[in-house]
């Protein structure tokens, strides 16, 4: 844990809407009184009924509930366009920068709500009413923003599905939440490169289990040449130009689905982390106005995909709740060259600038030209999220993109919370490179030893949650059983979040990582049991055990352990052919870094994969296996470290 202190900046505390001693009050306050605290917050939306209960929850198993603000109604769509209309009608609501740097475009609220009721109105025609799912396939161009918030003026729900993700992880996405409608582009575009998304999803559409999809609409982002057909696709335009500019917002109740969005899990295939509408709303626009120390006139660039929670939340839903400026970014950090991020933020005067950890060590790698190059003069706070930021990249990030001057703020959050629950907040709370420091109001985070046993002040240990907030996913789509199995079980009675984490003497969080088998790849979640199936469906391979291994940019890497069947032989292009099955069946981004080939793996005598031991060997830490007494058959241990060392990939 590094040591140094970073005070919040005097002119920024002046400024800010909350200072060190509203913390420690506000926070008293919505632990100690969360009904309250809740109910006065809670007021910042605008409700079509307003709520006399705030909240109910219990993360008891033989008693579970999670509800927030449950006998209001309101409309996510509506608080996020209609009432802001009056006083920012001509506000530009999105900033839209293409992949290519001569293409941006600017939206107003006015636009941005003809727009989507629009939208609306074509969903409605087709049939699609509240309850309803909706798959969405696109890139980083406004229609993900107006297909969203369309889906939410009526009720329906979407369901984000990430453009890098392969047809086959599509078809599964679509098929367990039994989407009608799938809302895709031509083709999408990110650092100079086509991404076919509409050959996607027809090759999606031919699995089984994606009958349910009765429509495809296709927007046309680069007039290439695609397959429409007859009777199922048409383009999105075309449906949308006949279509009324009005269209009013359902009155949805607060408990109403808004969103699934699909996640890894230690086991089995991705989960559909289900969030509604009123406790989710309320969650990212207080947290984002608060974290990032909101200003009218700011200019707010989050660069994650709307396919992640990030761009759902800190994207879309709270910057567009918060009545803010929001810039959505089609292309990569990269393209044309590794000052994109800094030619954006002169571009457009970005005030407040959100980022992963990763882009920021690949930038770091280029060296500080890139970034001196651009003046950077508009930016006053910058953010990171996604996994542990180092020290290095966090002070280099500091340094460098923020000439020392802006507050670093270290968000720690999950598909799961809907928003972030471990943050400085900037005017409030001195910041620790390293550490996403303390909780957000009403977030009560615990340490607990394996056996669940509480640990109090310097601890380190499983990081939980003791109580609900209001942004909290409510089940597992369709599977309300292993939403409470997967988070409820293992410490009976608290949410588990599957990181580690250690307090300092500040009552300071430091995110340690998963402790479980969870992967997190350039700031992706990735399951390695998902990994290992695409592996073993392969003909030749007999076993497979994925597991995480350092990786200077990425945080993590993908590395594989094989065991062919009996007879196989390795080879150069059996290795490829199992990465591009990986990449085929989930999507490049789980695409393996090494493949090393095992005779066999160590186990236990029930048979249980050691993937302690193989992330040790992965590491190249092999003095370090700790006890291996307890392996059926030790020897395959010595094995797999000679490969390894021989250089085995
Ligand atoms: C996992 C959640 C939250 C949006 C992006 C990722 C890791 C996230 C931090 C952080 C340390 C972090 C955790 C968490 N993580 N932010 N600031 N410091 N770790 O969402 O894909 O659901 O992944 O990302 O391990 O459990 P996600």
């Amino acid at each position: 844990m590094s040591e140094k202190i970073h005070k919040v900046p005097d002119d920024f505390a002046t400024l800010a809407h909350l200072r060190q001693a509203d913390y420690q009050r506000l926070y008293q306050e919505s632990i100690r009184d969360p009904n309250g605290f809740w109910a006065r917050i809670g007021r910042r939306l605008d409700w079509i009924q307003p709520y006399t209960k705030i909240k109910d929850t219990s993360f008891d198993e033989h008693d579970f509930r999670i509800r927030w603000f449950y006998d209001g109604k309101l409309n996510v769509a509506a608080n996020c366009l209609d009432r802001h209309l009056l006083k920012r009608g001509d506000k530009t609501a999105i900033i839209w920068e293409g992949d290519d740097p001569r293409l941006s475009e600017h939206i107003s609220y006015r636009q941005l709500h003809e727009r989507v009721c629009q939208c609306a109105n074509a969903l409605k025609s087709l049939g699609v009413g509240p309850g309803d799912r909706v798959t969405i396939y696109l890139p980083m161009i406004p229609e993900a923003a107006v297909a969203m918030l369309a889906c939410a003026r009526i009720g329906a729900v979407h369901s984000v599905v990430f453009g890098g993700f392969s047809a086959d992880s599509l078809a599964g996405r679509i098929a367990d939440c039994g989407s009608s409608v799938v809302i895709t582009a031509d083709e999408g575009l990110r650092g100079g490169r086509r991404i076919a998304l509409k050959e996607n999803v027809d090759e999606a559409l031919k699995a089984s289990g994606t009958q349910c999809v009765k429509h495809v609409l296709v927007t046309r982002r680069l007039g290439s040449n695609v397959s429409m057909q007859k009777g199922r696709d048409r383009w999105f335009e075309d449906l949308l130009q006949g279509q009324s500019k009005e269209c009013p917002a359902a009155a949805m109740d607060a408990e109403s689905p808004l969103f699934i969005l699909y996640t890894s899990g230690s086991t089995g295939q991705p989960k559909g982390v289900l969030h509604t509408s009123g406790g989710y709303l309320v969650f990212v626009a207080m947290t984002h106005e608060l974290v990032f120390d909101l200003r009218e006139d700011d200019i707010f660039w989050c660069t994650a995909d709307v396919g992640w929670v990030t761009g759902h939340s800190y994207v879309l839903y709270g910057p567009l709740a918060n009545g803010a400026t929001t810039v959505m970014f089609e292309g990569v950090p990269s393209y044309p060259d590794a000052g994109r991020f800094w030619q954006i933020v002169d571009k457009h005067a970005v005030t407040l600038f959100y980022t992963a950890p990763t882009a920021i060590r690949a930038l770091m790698r280029e060296g500080e030209e890139p970034v001196k190059q651009w003046s950077r003069r508009s930016l006053r706070l910058l953010g990171s999220v996604g996994e542990p930021i180092n020290p290095e990249a966090w002070e280099w990030y500091h340094r460098v993109v923020g000439d020392g001057r802006c507050p670093v703020v270290d968000t720690w959050w999950q598909t799961e919370t809907g928003g972030i629950l471990i943050s400085p907040l900037p005017g409030a709370i001195d910041q620790k490179p390293g550490s996403a420091t303390l909780p957000f109001f009403g977030v009560q985070p615990a340490i607990v030893d394996n056996e669940g046993n509480m640990l109090d002040g310097v601890a380190e240990g499983n990081l939980v949650l003791i109580d609900s907030w209001p942004g909290q996913m409510r089940t597992v789509f369709g599977d309300h059983a292993r939403f409470v199995e997967t988070y409820f079980r293992t410490f009976p009675g608290k949410y588990f979040t599957g990181d580690g984490a250690k307090r300092d003497a500040d009552g300071y969080y430091w995110i340690t990582g998963r402790v479980d088998d969870v992967l997190n790849v350039a700031g992706h979640r990735l399951g390695t049991a998902e990994i290992e199936s695409a592996l073993v469906a392969h003909p030749k391979v007999a076993e497979a055990a994925v597991v995480g291994c350092p990786h200077d940019v990425k945080g993590q890497g993908i590395y594989v352990y094989v065991t062919l069947n009996l007879g196989e032989t390795p080879s150069e292009e059996l290795r490829t052919e199992l990465r591009n099955r990986v990449r085929q069946e989930i999507g490049a981004i789980a695409t393996p870094d090494f493949i090393q080939w095992a005779p066999s793996l160590p186990k236990t005598r029930s048979g249980k994969i050691m993937r302690r031991i193989l992330r040790k060997i992965a590491a190249n830490e092999h003095d370090q296996l700790g006890d291996i007494s307890t392996l059926a058959d030790p020897g395959v241990v010595d094995s797999l470290i000679r490969e390894r060392l021989n250089g085995s990939d």
